[in-house]
């Protein structure tokens, strides 16, 4: 099938990649010509694992193609996939700018029956505006061609993007006729084997399902990050708490792991969104809040405890930190943990080390030079001369480091892991004082949790 995909962000690169490989012919269309010129070159602007052999072996059998022609993606595709950017605007709304100038092209640029599908994360009643949008530009050229528009929301997570495409749990599909939902389900085919995961409702619906998606994760993390700050309270251990809750099969052990809160691209994005939908139908969606303020509070809770453990003196202390994406294998640092540490840390004086293993480009492009702030090429080298050593993102080569190495490096021998990698047992025996989430710290004599 000829499927044109607007947008070469993360969404689009990986759909069009993966519905290359099984054999569709895909032209990935974007305004940007330098990132389609570097994308024509092989170069993939997004640290994704296996996206780069994806795109270039498909480029090279002639099944991936790029541009910045509109026209020619217009004319392209039967399905014409809208995957562009919903940045939150300034009240937390998702901005549809681009996904309705999207509209207002294939409108009027089309002269053929086609398929518009809103793969980017919109909110309800976004494909009646596409709708409109198409038929008013349509309109203004004195034609009437049909068209569908459907809804098929993404489920993928960075860093397993290319797995979640061609093993889903669920392909979503929000479409109101029968024949368009037949052409959907044979695109989907591929990727729809073991058992039936093509889910189709009415369009609402989608675009429902995927904040809904979004928001009860979210919300099991911020509920385990609220069940860590009173175990903390309490003296108990929310790890042993998230066993012995994970292992009920209606909880399970998945989105329950406490920690800094939720960054990236989606969440933070989706959960405001979803609530701002939710106001502007007249209904206060307080749990949603909750969830966010809770959030919010969690990305500085390490914080807390470094400004405790120092009696609020960190003028003259280095901090070394290890890890600054959101989450392990991306460089994405969108709304990460990290970023929130960073700038409390560096207000409050301290001199920061930071190391990621991949996220070190990224980190350099928002920060460039900042004061107080270096920004070092091996773990290794950002606890030098260091007074601690905070943990923000749980990437595999931190979980188990020399740790020996670690209290030669430091100055003192304290850990402040936000992500609970390490034991607390084997820390205290190694002659750590070490503070985690949700379980109280070792090495030290009173502790009493604040804030
Ligand atoms: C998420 C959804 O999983 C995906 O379906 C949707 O399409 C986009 O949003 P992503 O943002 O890539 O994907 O990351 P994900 O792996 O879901 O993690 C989100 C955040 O939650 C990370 O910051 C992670 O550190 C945090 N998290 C996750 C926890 O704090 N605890 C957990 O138990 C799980």
């Amino acid at each position: 099938m000829k499927i044109t995909i607007f947008g070469s962000g993360y969404v689009g690169l990986v759909t069009g990649a993966c519905f290359a490989d099984v054999g569709n012919e895909v032209l990935c269309v974007d305004t940007d010509e330098k990132k389609i010129d570097r994308l024509k070159e092989g170069e993939i602007p997004i640290y994704e694992p296996g996206l780069q052999e994806l795109v270039t072996d498909n480029s090279r059998k002639g099944r991936l193609r790029f541009t910045s022609d509109s026209a020619e993606g217009v004319a392209f595709g039967l399905f014409q996939f809208i995957a562009v950017g919903t940045p939150p605007g300034e009240d937390g709304s998702a901005d549809l700018r681009h996904v309705l100038a999207v509209a207002d092209t294939i409108g009027q640029k089309m002269d053929d029956y086609k398929i518009i599908v809103d793969k980017s994360t919109v909110p309800v009643g976004t494909a009646e505006l596409v709708s409109k949008r198409l038929l008013s530009a349509l309109g203004e050229r004195g034609l009437s061609i049909d068209y569908d528009v459907v809804s098929n929301p993404e489920f993928l997570k960075e860093g397993d993007a290319i797995a979640d495409f061609m093993k889903p749990d669920r392909v979503v599909v929000g479409v109101d006729n029968p024949r368009t939902k037949e052409l959907l389900r044979t695109l989907y085919a591929p990727f729809n084997r073991s058992h039936d995961r093509f889910i189709a409702m009415d369009i609402r619906s989608a675009e429902l399902t995927k904040y809904a998606a979004n928001a009860m994760l979210a919300t099991k993390i911020s509920f385990m990050n609220e069940i860590a700050n009173i175990a903390e309270r309490v003296g108990a251990d929310v790890e042993a708490i998230r066993l012995g809750i994970g292992s009920d099969s209606r909880i399970g052990f998945s989105f329950i792991y406490p920690g800094l809160g939720y960054g990236g691209s989606c969440f933070p994005k989706d959960v405001q969104a979803l609530e701002r939908t939710s106001h502007q139908h007249g209904y206060d969606a307080r749990i949603l809040q909750a969830v966010e303020a809770v959030n919010y509070e969690q990305k500085f809770s390490i914080v807390k405890k470094i400004k405790q453990h120092f009696k609020n003196e960190l003028s003259g202390k280095t901090i070394a930190l290890w890890g600054l994406a959101f989450k392990p294998n991306t460089d994405d640092m969108r709304e990460a943990p990290s970023r929130r540490v960073l700038e409390e840390l560096l207000s409050s004086e301290a001199k920061v080390r930071a190391y990621d293993p991949v996220a070190m480009g990224e980190a350099r492009s928002i920060y460039g030079k900042r004061e107080g702030l270096a920004l070092v090429e091996t773990s290794e080298s950002a606890l030098r001369g260091a007074d601690a050593l905070v943990i923000v993102t749980e990437w595999m080569v931190f979980r188990s480091p020399d740790f020996e190495m670690i209290k030669q490096e430091l100055s003192t021998p304290i850990i402040f892991d936000g992500r609970n990698i390490y034991d607390p047992d084997l820390m205290e025996q190694l002659g750590f004082i070490y503070y985690s989430i949700g379980r109280m710290p070792k090495g030290i004599e009173v502790y009493e949790a604040i804030g």
